[in-house]
């Protein structure tokens, strides 16, 4: 018999901040598995800015494809357990991650490609962590955060370390990763109880709120000589203040850009791109799913920082799939700490 399972389906598109009417919650039948192909139950799905801009007629290009319409989200990283299998590569009980995120239930093929590289179906030690962690630092939001900082931005010893939104799921664990390695780190974040958890429990050398005072100034108090890398979750203002702090050979992982991403038409370039030519600055683009072959060293170093104790990680749990969407909007809007996730089922 089939299953019937809840999903979210994007109902029109937001032409400025989404919310939850731009959402409906369709209830659809997911037949019996074929061959080469598993049911999964999901139990924790993703939250991720990087919805945000799929919810729009076309996603910028060379970006995952825009959301369709009235169809269950595509491509969101999602843990949950098989409970039905018709291939010998994954068995019932497995606990597993895959692409098919926002529903109950999902059929996903063992070959699965995933997308971008990340999210083919996956079997999970969940005697390492608990399932959830690896929509977080075992996952995309670590390998970002690795990639971004050890690939990227070429991370040298002796760097001072700028990490915006660095009480999120991926500036969190940046900025962990580069205090763990010795730099001096210099997180931002929207709200002095952010601030505060950057200070006292990943304590980073400053903090600031990027709405106490302005930016500029309260990087030149954090760090007087400037920096030298800039790991840009944000964009906008912020990377304009980067721009203009990076000494010498400085270096900018353009892992984001959140503060554009509800501005119709995006936002305007910063003005003093002249600074990357005067100081010969990288600025590098990237996203962390064309790294996975980095993924198995970071889980490795990453658990052990876990079970030591050395890194600390916080979840923002939205009780059931229905309320997913307001989920997306409380992140968006700067409301959650450290990884937003959605619990599907226990
Ligand atoms: N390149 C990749 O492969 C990749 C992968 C994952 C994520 N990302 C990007 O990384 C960034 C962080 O993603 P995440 O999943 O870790 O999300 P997150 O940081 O957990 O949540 C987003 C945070 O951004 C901040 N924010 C929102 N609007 C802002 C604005 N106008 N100015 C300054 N800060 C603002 C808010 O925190 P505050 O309260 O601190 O303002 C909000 O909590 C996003 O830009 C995302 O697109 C890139």
């Amino acid at each position: 018999l089939p299953v019937r399972s809840r999903e979210i389906h994007l109902t029109r598109y937001p032409a400025g901040p989404v919310s939850e009417r731009h959402f409906t919650l369709a209830m659809v039948d997911v037949p019996r598995p074929q061959h080469g192909e598993v049911l999964v139950r999901n139990t924790f799905t993703s939250v991720d800015p990087a919805l945000r801009i799929r919810m729009a007629p076309l996603a910028p290009a060379g970006y995952f494809p825009a959301f369709p319409l009235h169809q269950a989200l595509d491509g969101i990283m999602t843990v949950g357990v098989v409970v039905d299998s018709r291939t010998a590569r994954f068995a019932v009980g497995d606990a597993v991650w895959h692409r098919f995120g926002w529903r109950e239930y999902a059929i996903v093929r063992a070959d699965d490609a995933g997308l971008g590289g990340l999210g083919a179906l996956t079997r999970l030690d969940t005697a390492r962590a608990p399932v959830q962690a690896y929509l977080g630092p075992l996952g995309g939001m670590g390998l970002t955060a690795w990639a971004g900082l050890f690939e990227i931005a070429g991370l040298r010893d002796g760097d001072i370390v700028w990490v915006s939104a660095a009480a999120g799921a991926v500036g969190s664990l940046a900025a962990q990763f580069a205090k763990l390695r010795g730099h001096r780190v210099i997180g931002s974040a929207g709200s002095d109880t952010k601030v505060r958890y950057l200070r006292e429990e990943l304590r980073l050398d400053a903090a600031f709120s990027h709405r106490a005072a302005p930016i500029a100034a309260q990087l030149a108090a954090a760090a007087p000589n400037g920096i030298d890398v800039y790991f840009d979750n944000v964009g906008g203002d912020h990377l304009e203040v980067a721009l203009g702090a990076l000494r010498p050979g400085g270096r900018v992982a353009l892992c984001g850009a959140i503060s554009e991403y509800e501005r119709p038409g995006h936002g305007a370039g910063p003005h003093n791109l002249f600074s990357a030519i005067a100081n010969e600055l990288t600025l590098r683009g990237f996203r962390g799913s064309s790294h996975v072959r980095l993924l198995e060293p970071m889980q490795e170093q990453v658990s052990a920082w876990l079970g030591s104790g050395a890194l600390h990680y916080r979840e923002s749990i939205t009780e059931g799939l229905e309320h997913a969407p307001r989920a997306l909007v409380a992140m968006l809007g700067g409301e959650t700490l450290g990884k937003t996730l959605v619990r599907i089922a226990e």
